[in-house]
């Protein structure tokens, strides 16, 4: 069987893991997941662990894929589900060193959207398509001859792995253990109670100790009961979610299974988010010479039709369209400032159509002033987080959050709602030692009100304002800190 050509670093600790992740970038993405489940291995690796990925290969993937010199295996796997056998063909790819499985299945996954013909609705058969995902998962390994010691599963899309692994799905794998990280405790993948046939668990499962919630099966929360080690995406998300105003139903489920919790803040991929060479920006720059970020702001002016007025502070916004990011406080806020003069805003993004259909006459009040750009679009998406001067996050919850990040390293101040991982990593510039703002409680005036503090800053007190991006440019977001952490934890379960 053709294995795996990319070289592991010597390591006499080596830890094999597969991630499962049902985006990985750059094949496929629709949120942070996808930059984590590229990143993490990919920071493994340099660790000189054996870190490898999967992914469902879905209409878009085989056009990255064959671009990147896909190399498939000749013999599919039959994956059981509901007494359907499915053929899963796989793919291989070597993204840079790190290996990438494509599991293919067409009648699954072959369709242009990702969970759903639009983001407003999902496929009628995604209990089929990712217990079907999750088993094929479990059988890469024997199909290639690799024994991983850790599965990885990332999210409700792979919340039936530790299960299978726990109930004897793959015999081959008795020692692998399995870490589960939830990146958005509102996605919970939750199904009517006769899909629970499709994952192949014991009906006796369908319970509220096990795979039941409220009268439903429920994917995340499989995931969290059978993992052996459960994590998500930063520190104080990890506390916020075993609270009922964070926990969306399961914060009891999450405080039942504390003692396996823990919180490993994402990091960013500094090559893809790097101001000094990203290909996407017209003009380059770093800390030492923001003078590229000037020229940056200009172009992004006129690649957005505003106006060239150059007292305004430019004000940038990357983001789903959702209740979660507090796009409507922005809708609220902003239109004083902006008659004022104090600011023109820039967003780019997609999701509620209710929040597309606002930003829309927010556009029409202020033609010159306001752009918005419907869509995905992920040079605009660099070319917004280095031109802008500030860049908006009000989430009413963020797991962790990438675009706050990304903003600091380009030189961008992010103005953040105090929670999850936006309270990890932004520190408000009232400490003297800030890289941004941050407010607490999600109202109009509470973000009105640090709207106008960051607009005065930028206005008043120009060398404040650098000292701050100074300090947001230089603080260290790699992952392999982070990466480290995981590391730790697969050894805390790998080793006695
Ligand atoms: P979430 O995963 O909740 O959407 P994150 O901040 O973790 O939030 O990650 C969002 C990712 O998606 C970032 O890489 C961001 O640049 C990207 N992104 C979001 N919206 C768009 C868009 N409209 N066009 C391009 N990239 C986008
Ligand atoms: C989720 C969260 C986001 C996080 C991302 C990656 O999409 O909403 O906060 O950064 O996952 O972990």
């Amino acid at each position: 069987m053709p294995e795996s050509t990319a070289a592991v670093p010597a390591n006499p600790r080596c830890i094999a893991v597969l991630h499962i992740a049902s985006e990985v970038a750059p094949f496929i993405k629709s949120g942070g997941l996808a930059d984590v489940a590229q990143a993490l291995p990919a920071a493994l690796r340099r660790l000189g662990h054996d870190a490898r990925v999967c992914l469902p290969c879905y209409k878009r993937v085989y056009l990255e894929a064959d671009r990147r010199g896909v190399r498939w295996l000749p013999q599919p796997m039959i994956i059981e589900s509901g007494g359907v056998d499915h053929r899963v063909g796989i793919g291989l790819v070597d993204l840079d060193g790190l290996p990438v499985y494509l599991l293919a299945c067409n009648e699954l996954y072959d369709r242009d959207g990702l969970y759903g013909p639009s983001q407003h609705q999902d496929y009628e058969d995604n209990a089929r398509r990712f217990s079907v995902f999750s088993k094929a998962a479990l059988a890469l390994p024997g199909a290639i001859g690799w024994a991983p010691h850790i599965v990885h599963a990332h999210d409700w899309q792979a919340g039936l792995v530790p299960a299978l692994l726990e109930r004897g799905f793959n015999r081959a794998l008795p020692a692998t253990r399995s870490v589960f990280t939830i990146h958005n405790i509102a996605f919970q993948g939750s199904f009517p109670p006769h899909d629970m046939r499709l994952a192949g668990l014991d009906p006796w499962l369908y319970n509220p100790m096990h795979c039941e919630h409220f009268g439903r099966f429920n994917m995340l929360k499989t995931g969290i009961v059978f993992a052996d080690r459960v994590t998500t995406v930063s520190r104080r998300y990890a506390e916020e979610i075993q609270t009922s105003e964070f926990g969306w139903t399961l914060d009891a489920v999450i405080r039942h299974h504390a003692y396996k919790l823990s919180g490993i803040t994402n990091g960013i991929d500094p090559i893809a988010w790097n101001p000094a060479t990203d290909p996407h920006l017209p003009a380059r720059y770093d800390v030492q010479d923001l003078a590229g970020k000037r020229a940056c702001k200009q172009a992004l002016r006129s690649e957005c039709g505003l106006a060239p007025y150059e007292g305004a502070c430019l004000v940038g916004m990357v983001s789903r369209l959702t209740e979660q990011k507090g796009v409507d406080l922005v809708i609220d806020a902003v239109s004083p400032y902006i008659l004022a003069g104090r600011m023109q805003l820039v967003v780019v993004g997609s999701g509620d159509l209710y929040l597309e259909h606002r930003l829309h006459a927010l556009q029409q009040r202020h033609p010159g002033w306001v752009y918005v750009w419907y869509g995905y679009n992920e040079g605009l998406a660099h070319r917004c987080i280095a031109g802008s001067d500030l860049f908006l996050m009000p989430s009413r919850f963020e797991p962790c959050g990438l675009t706050q990040m990304y903003a600091m390293r380009y030189g961008t101040l992010p103005l953040v709602r105090y929670t999850g991982g936006l309270a990890d990593t932004v520190v408000d510039v009232t400490t003297g030692a800030g890289n941004g703002f941050t407010f607490g409680p999600v109202d109009l005036g509470h973000f009105s009100s640090v709207l106008d503090r960051a607009l005065g800053l930028y206005q008043y007190f120009p060398a404040e304002w650098a000292a701050a991006q100074r300090r947001g440019m230089t603080t260290d977001f790699s992952w392999d800190r982070a990466a480290q952490h995981y590391a730790e934890l697969y050894r805390s379960i790998t080793w006695p």
